[in-house]
């Protein structure tokens, strides 16, 4: 077996290899799956802007994002004080990984390592999540960028909030425009139900491709729940398998569309 896969199935606890097809043949192995948000009128209220001033202040604050290139991106988060969490962080997390990807992995935001070298998943998630990226042939910085829904540190790594989402969510819609990626892998519940603005579990999303600004994306679990919940690891391990096809696919798809006539 190629070694960086053997790496990738002892990492996410499915070694030996029957452990994996007894799962998937029992239809995988059942238990806790990550729930929906619980259904929060109060959401969307905190999410609207307070008054049609803020309402056309956001909307020009976000045309203005749009319109960035990489360089004036990076600038703008890292001066970025638009919402209380710059105040409580070390730094900021752009983001990592080549700008040409044709794989982007969303994250939720930054935790005390990432805060405190810059870079996402760099903490015992992030191991976990280079260790699921080998199991697919896929390495950080190499056709893969890796980014985060939030680019600050939640203090205590608590749950971000919907205001602070709705200030930072145009800096990866924006992250997502440059890049073009082919694919995006939507890390968690947070990252996937933001990004596809849902309150629906992820065991409700998983194995189907659904689209973010027009980019497939594919949802999974994130790395630092796999750790707490090992029953989801072989899910976890389907998942990327599905995303592996779903990406040569497309690849395909592209490569006919040049050939036709
Ligand atoms: N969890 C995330 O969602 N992102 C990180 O960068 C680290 C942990």
């Amino acid at each position: 077996m190629n070694p960086r896969r053997e790496l990738f199935l002892e990492e996410m606890g499915l070694t030996p290899l029957w452990r994996l097809r007894t799962a998937a043949a029992a239809g995988a192995a059942p238990g806790a799956q990550l729930q929906a948000r619980p259904a929060d009128a109060s959401r969307a209220d905190a999410e609207a802007p307070a008054s049609p001033q803020a309402a056309v202040a956001a909307a020009g604050r976000a045309a203005g994002i749009a319109r960035m290139d990489w360089a004036g991106l990076k600038a703008a988060v890292a001066a970025c004080t638009a919402c209380g969490l710059r105040k409580t962080c070390k730094q900021t997390v752009f983001g990592v990984g080549d700008e040409q990807a044709d794989w982007l992995l969303a994250g939720e935001a930054p935790g005390a390592e990432e805060d405190a070298r810059g870079e996402p998943f760099v903490g015992q998630a992030g191991k976990l999540l280079d260790a699921m990226l080998a199991g697919i042939g896929l390495k950080r910085g190499e056709d893969v960028y890796i980014a985060n829904v939030l680019k600050c540190r939640p203090p205590g790594n608590r749950n971000p909030e919907a205001p602070e989402v709705a200030q930072c969510a145009p800096f990866l819609a924006r992250q997502v425009e440059l890049i073009r990626p082919r694919l995006i892998l939507a890390l968690g519940r947070f990252a996937c139900q933001t990004l596809l603005d849902t309150d629906a579990s992820i065991a409700s999303l998983r194995g189907r491709v659904h689209h973010y600004r027009g980019v497939p994306l594919i949802v999974t679990y994130h790395p630092a729940y796999l750790l707490r919940s090992l029953h989801d690891k072989a899910k976890a391990w389907e998942d990327l398998c599905f995303a592996r096809r779903t990406m040569a696919d497309l690849r395909q798809q592209v490569q006919s569309r040049v050939a036709a006539p």
